[in-house]
């Protein structure tokens, strides 16, 4: 009885080995298990038998039984292991994201016509370029700012009326209203001037934020470029040549500017910075509500309190600033009527710059 036991425990390890070396997956290992080991496997039948033996044989068997289960639960681990791994790796393989692949346009004529960078970008890129030949270095700034920077360092206290000027994006960071996605990119020129003595010629390229519904020629979400001059005798002279000397670069020799007297509060005297209207070429037209101008910006010789803001003497230093729309620059310059088009991922408009 007992030799016919431990052959029959031999006979069924075997046999369990062979269904689970036959394996084919996860679920084929779950399944082998409950019929090799589980409360109706025939390994479970004979440990049943075994009640009728006398201790002594009841041990020898048990143990052998035991041995076995032990082997066959091994087996079972090992395979189940590798089948998880190579399941792993095969979602691995099925999920990874090509980041090389080239994504073709349609109507393109061939691979290398993989598309562009954007008109925006593209615009930006000019830009800088234009900025740098004229002796500028180009300096970046935070997106989010605090309302010290934002505002207050320019001149602009809590409470100060020409805040209104701004439709404010506020965050839920720390205390209410103290932290806000940058309206303008002016901050950074505390940021500048926090960071380095004068004499400082910066441009700062970068996007901006306002609670503003998207119309023509509004994005809440657009880009602008500051510029930023301090050093000893600079001019409202200066400003204006720099202005000047930018706009022929940038747009042709055909297209000129001028400044109008504005206000704005980080600057003193101020101005509106407009250039010819590139659709009529200073004749009036619609587009320019014939004026034969269009406005692109703001500018101005540095307040004195912004200085103070910044530990810059007002009577050692003066300087100029100036900051318009990126986007609205790209728009005037391409005649494109609808500014939202520029974020549209329409490649009829897209594939044309
Ligand atoms: N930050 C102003 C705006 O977003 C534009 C501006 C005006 C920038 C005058 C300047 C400046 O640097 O001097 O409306």
């Amino acid at each position: 009885m007992t030799t016919d036991l431990l052959e029959e425990i031999h006979a069924l390890e075997a046999d369990g080995r062979r269904r689970v070396e036959a394996a084919a997956g996860l679920d084929d290992v779950r399944a082998v298990e409950t019929a090799v080991l589980g409360r109706k496997s025939p390994l479970a039948k004979v440990s049943a038998a075994m009640g009728g033996l006398a201790a002594a044989d009841r041990r020898q068997v048990g143990q052998a039984m035991q041995e076995a289960r032990g082997r066959l639960a091994t087996l079972l681990e090992q395979r189940r292991a590798a089948f998880e791994a190579e399941d792993r790796e095969r979602r691995i393989r099925e999920e990874r994201l090509d980041l090389t692949e080239i994504m073709v346009h349609p109507g393109a004529a061939s691979v290398a016509d993989r598309g562009h960078l954007n008109l925006v970008t593209q615009t930006r890129d000019e830009l800088e370029d234009t900025f740098i030949a004229m002796g500028f270095e180009v300096a970046e700034g935070p997106e989010a700012e605090t309302d010290w920077y934002n505002f207050e360092a320019l001149n602009m206290p809590p409470a100060h009326p020409a805040r209104g000027m701004w439709d404010t994006l506020y965050l839920k960071l720390g205390e209410p209203e103290t932290i806000l996605l940058r309206t303008h990119t002016s901050p950074v020129q505390i940021h500048l001037m926090e960071a380095q003595k004068p004499p400082i010629y910066a441009v700062v390229p970068g996007r901006c934020y306002r609670r503003d519904t998207p119309d023509a020629r509004h994005l809440p979400v657009f880009h602008q470029v500051e510029g930023l001059v301090v050093d000893h005798g600079i001019t409202f002279g200066d400003l204006a040549g720099t202005i000047e000397a930018f706009t022929t670069a940038f747009f042709g020799p055909d297209i000129h500017s001028r400044l109008r007297p504005s206000y704005f509060p980080f600057t003193e005297p101020s101005a509106e910075y407009e250039v010819t209207c590139p659709i009529c070429a200073g004749a009036g037209c619609r587009t320019c509500s014939g004026s034969g101008w269009i406005e692109l910006g703001g500018c101005g010789m540095v307040d004195p309190n912004v200085f103070g803001a910044v530990g810059i003497d007002p009577e050692e230093y003066t300087g100029f600033a100036f900051g318009f729309g990126i986007d609205r620059l790209a728009q005037v310059r391409q005649g494109i009527e609808d500014m939202r088009i520029l974020l549209d991922n329409d490649l009829r408009f897209l594939t044309q710059f």
